[in-house]
């Protein structure tokens, strides 16, 4: 059966990359758009494709929702997907604490599934940062992170999520990622065409082993968000994240 999905973010860098990149999966089509105001034009419109500011005027339309917007219009979107009832997978980074518990207790009601990177790669590279973590506990870890000059956070939320798993590994506290007390260095880069690379640095005085990761289509976290968008459809409420989606394959 035909999963039919609506994009929150449809004129975005994410956005046009889910849209392009449904065409080489079996079962999805992109039936709803949503993006602000100002960029939409109902003349776009097409029997296949709505496009629409108002997402949840549009709730017949879809069985599931893709965000890659910003943190606040995941929220305004999650509240929608409340009232409506819709599984949604989201993509977007960013969020405070307070928004993050929000997206918690909205997970008790519906199948949310979050994850600050959809890419394969990096979601199976976390396992062997775990390990790395716990065997070379006496290292320290450096994380250095490049990308666009239009992202918005810092560090990114790939790079949050590397040392979270690195920090639990270790059995430690991550804190606060901006303060000098943080357990791992972060360095953030932004140039004009990257579209993310994520470096992993443990170091000790004698030695340095580096995990690298580098994007070079955005089509591996576009694809990612159509595949997580098609199983969380069928999950019950919760909160879920990538990998319970790749322990279930
Ligand atoms: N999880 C991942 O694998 C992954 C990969 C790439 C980017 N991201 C994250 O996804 C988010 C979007 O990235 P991007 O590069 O596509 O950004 P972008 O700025 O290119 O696109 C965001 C889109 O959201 C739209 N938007 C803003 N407010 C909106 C609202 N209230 N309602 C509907 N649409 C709204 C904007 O108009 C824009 O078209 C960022 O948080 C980024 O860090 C995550």
């Amino acid at each position: 059966m035909t999963c039919n999905i609506a994009i929150n973010g449809f004129f975005g860098r994410m956005g046009q990359s889910i849209f392009e990149a449904s065409i080489n999966h079996r079962d999805v089509r992109i039936s709803v758009g949503c993006d602000v105001e100002e960029k939409i034009s109902s003349t776009q419109n097409t029997k296949d494709l709505i496009l629409t500011s108002q997402l949840q005027q549009q709730s017949d339309m879809f069985d599931v929702v893709i965000d890659f917007t910003l943190p606040e219009s995941s929220i305004e979107v999650i509240k929608h997907c409340l009232v409506t009832n819709k599984p949604i997978t989201i993509g977007t980074t960013g969020f405070t604490q307070e928004q993050k518990k929000f997206i918690k207790e909205a997970s008790k009601k519906i199948p949310i599934l979050i994850a600050p990177n959809m890419s394969q790669g990096v979601n199976t590279s976390l396992d062997s940062l775990a390990s790395m973590a716990k065997s070379l506990r006496d290292y320290s870890v450096n994380i250095k992170e490049i990308h666009h000059v239009n992202k918005i956070d810092a560090p990114s939320g790939t790079a949050i999520k590397m040392a979270e798993v690195i920090c639990k590994s270790r059995g430690i506290d991550l804190g606060d990622v901006k303060s000098e007390a943080c357990p791992i260095k972060f360095e953030s880069i932004r140039e004009r065409t990257e579209i993310g690379t994520h470096e992993v640095i443990f170091k000790n005085k004698s030695d340095e082993i580096r995990l690298i990761h580098i994007a070079k289509d955005r089509s591996i976290f576009a694809d990612g968000a159509i595949e997580t968008a098609m199983w969380v459809k069928n999950q019950k409420a919760g909160l879920y994240t990538y990998n319970d989606y790749m322990v279930s394959k």
